[in-house]
């Protein structure tokens, strides 16, 4: 169904509570990959060059239920501030400010303080302070609230909790695709208590379920799935869900192993699931001819960055572990993609991390790329590691579209939709 979005609401002086996923990689205090802020930034933009009063909510990272300093959205502020000023300078907005508030997030190299747009931080997202802070927004300003994570409640939905964060709110926003597989307090409780207010999707999660949408409802044909990953067990339903749809699917990383023992053969010390191989026997049975699995194998006794490789096409010796698709998969695989129009691809076709295993996700990458380039084909990269290798390889750009999903963008192509997105307007 198509979804009302942040396009059709007037939020001109009202204080529009987005829901966000800026559960970011950081390292030593230092983001490493601001692609989920960067793709935020078209509904921000939006709701504060129209006037809106934006309180930004968000996770990061595991945190057990309480604070912990290395989970919080400070650093996520700053490139916040950042990028909101990059894009985005409103005449006078910074004016009569006290500059020195420590929780006004600046960049002072990118503007002067009276043309910015102000990025605030609260230290927590509930609570009277907070309270204070989003009633002191003015038109145009932006005030991001502390790990939602820090509160028990929000993975529980706790009701009560999804109240006081709904308080801040005249409109709800959600944008945080890749959380939208989460049923938690900010993405289902908070709209829930905001019945009657306009609750809508954002820019990105509007641009991610058009693609993903397209792609399980109406491929262009050859349809072509890609799946990696070290476990059978992660992609079983989507395995399913995209045998009816597919033509081919193409399995690659150790999940392949584990479909080698349902087949009978040898794979060494290769990473399996055991628990998993009767159902792979099945999947095997009932795909047919549409499954296919590595020809060859690299194969090497350590996962090292100097192991010392080798190919091989029949059974894994007895010492030897597989981590990589072969050479003569790659381009088995690469021609499979060359003829695809639709192709999508969630995982990894070997331990791309360490370098004597990587030229199988590469070749992938590179076949996709090739497939947008030279055939129109739509190609697009489910999230998480798949998404962090296209990147890493400099090949974002050239396919069709790369997910801020990873388990998200999977749960989709399984089940076709997302009970958050369900209950929005
Ligand atoms: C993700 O990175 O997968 C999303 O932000 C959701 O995080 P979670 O898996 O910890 O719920
Ligand atoms: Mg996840």
């Amino acid at each position: 169904m198509a979804k009302k979005t942040v396009a059709d609401v007037d939020v001109k002086g009202k204080r529009v509570l987005m829901r966000v996923d800026f559960n970011v990689p950081i390292e030593g205090g230092k983001i490493t990959d601001d692609r989920r802020i960067v793709q935020a930034m078209p509904t921000i933009k939006s709701v504060i060059e129209r006037g809106g009063r934006l309180i930004l909510m968000s996770h990061l990272g595991r945190p057990k239920g309480g604070p912990e300093p290395k989970y919080s959205l400070k650093p996520v502020a700053a490139r916040l501030a950042q990028l909101v000023n990059q894009c985005h300078a409103v005449p006078g907005a910074a004016k009569g400010r006290n500059t020195t508030d420590l929780h006004v997030m600046r960049d002072p190299a990118e503007a002067s303080a009276d043309t910015m747009a102000a990025v605030r931080f609260a230290d927590d997202c509930i609570g009277p302070q907070v309270d204070r802070l989003v009633a002191e927004l003015r038109d145009g300003d932006v005030l991001l609230l502390e790990n939602l994570r820090f509160h028990k409640e929000e993975e529980k939905n706790d009701p009560n909790f999804a109240r006081q964060l709904a308080r801040h709110g005249d409109v709800y926003v959600n944008d945080a695709f890749g959380t939208a597989h989460r049923e938690h307090a900010s993405t289902f409780g908070v709209p829930q208590a905001m019945q009657g207010k306009r609750r809508v999707i954002g820019f990105l999660i509007q641009k991610e379920l058009k693609f993903l949408g397209d792609a399980v409802t109406r491929p262009a044909k050859p349809f072509v799935a890609i799946l990696g990953g070290a476990k059978v067990s992660d992609k079983i339903e989507v395995i399913k869900a995209l045998l009816d749809k597919a033509d081919t699917l193409l399995i690659g990383g150790a999940m392949a192993y584990t479909f080698f023992l349902a087949q009978g053969r040898e794979v060494g010390r290769s990473l399996v699931e055991r628990d998993k191989v009767e159902l792979a026997k099945e999947l095997l049975a009932k795909a047919g001819k549409k499954i296919r699995l590595p020809q060859d194998n690299v194969i090497a006794s350590e996962m090292t960055d100097t192991a010392q490789t080798r190919v091989i096409e029949g059974d894994i010796p007895a010492d030897m572990e597989g981590f990589d698709i072969g050479p003569r998969t790659r381009a088995a695989y690469s021609a499979e993609i060359a003829r695809a129009k639709t192709v999508i691809w969630n995982g990894p076709m070997g331990v791309f991390e360490k370098k004597p295993f990587a030229e199988g996700t590469r070749a992938v990458a590179q076949a996709c790329a090739d497939a947008t380039k030279r055939n129109g084909a739509v190609t697009i990269i489910g999230g998480g590691d798949s998404a962090a290798a296209v990147e890493q390889m400099g090949l974002a750009e050239a396919v069709s579209h790369v997910s801020t999903g990873g388990g998200a963008s999977l749960e989709f192509l399984e089940s076709g939709h997302f009970s958050t997105i369900d209950i929005l307007d």
